[in-house]
């Protein structure tokens, strides 16, 4: 059965497409067919997976100028993973989502029901606000996962997001489930945050938190999967590594 989960808080910055990209590569490796889904206009899941720039892109399928599976392409060096990509330069999805987006609200929806049979796991990785492309990539999947920054800002987000999220719901009757945040770049010894944790948790959440990783930011240099990043030996730390594992198990079962 297929399995949509985005990852979404309307801030910037959080860590959205380093950890849709990261557990994207995590699912892939374990030998499960994944798709990451670029629906950021500004490309950045895109440009870290995809060496050259392909023929079509998303905004192309959503307006019915190519078939999804002439835009859907392999990610070189990691099987299993697949990536329906968005051009950084040329803002044909910020076009489309700005125009035509209004009057079709279950693009996302219909689009996802043609992954089905194809992919086990898809991964949507949004970009921050909460507009029409973000609310229509929101209800067309299963669960969303807030990945925040341990800051009083991020606290803020993650309260309006589960109030926006609720409006949604109701208005468009969509089941999505939002039980999971990820503390990013999150630091035991400082006290801001664990209390930005212990906060967190009174909203009945499953926490995961990934630690600072400079490996992160590598391997979007070099366009690979983070975990399979090596200099002199060493890669990714293994709290991350651990926290990936953890995510890994817990959030597709
Ligand atoms: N745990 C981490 N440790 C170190 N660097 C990180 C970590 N998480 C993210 N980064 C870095 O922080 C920057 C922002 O991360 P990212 O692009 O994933 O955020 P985002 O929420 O997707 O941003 P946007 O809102 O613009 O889409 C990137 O350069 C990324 O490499
Ligand atoms: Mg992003």
């Amino acid at each position: 059965m297929t399995k949509t989960i985005a990852f979404h808080l309307q801030k910037g910055g959080v860590g959205k497409t380093t950890i849709s990209g990261t557990l994207a590569c995590q699912s892939a490796l374990a030998g499960v067919p994944t798709l990451l889904v670029d629906l950021d206009p500004q490309g950045n899941a895109s440009s870290w997976f995809l060496s050259e720039t392909p023929h079509w892109e998303l905004a192309d399928v959503v307006q019915g100028k190519c078939y999804v599976d002439d835009a859907i392409v392999p990610v070189t060096g990691i099987p299993n993973l697949f990536i329906l990509p968005t051009f950084g330069i040329g803002g044909t999805l910020k076009l489309y989502s700005e125009t035509k987006l209004a009057d079709e609200p279950f693009v996302i929806q219909d689009l996802i029901q043609e992954f089905k049979g194809k992919f086990e796991h898809v991964i949507l990785d949004l970009s921050p606000g909460l507009g029409r492309l973000e609310k229509s990539a929101l209800i067309a999947s299963d669960e969303v996962i807030t990945p925040m920054t341990p800051e009083a800002f991020s606290l803020d987000g993650l309260e309006i997001f589960i109030d926006e999220l609720a409006k949604l719901k109701k208005n468009f009757r969509s089941p999505i489930v939002h039980k999971k945040v990820v503390i990013n770049s999150y630091d035991e010894r400082i006290k801001q945050h664990r209390d930005i944790y212990k906060s967190a948790k009174k909203g009945n959440f499953r926490i995961y938190q990934i630690p600072v990783d400079p490996v992160f930011r590598k391997s979007q240099e070099l366009k690979i999967a983070p975990q399979l990043y090596r200099v002199k030996g060493k890669g990714l730390k293994d709290r991350t590594l651990k926290a990936f594992e953890l995510m890994e198990k817990e959030i597709w079962s």
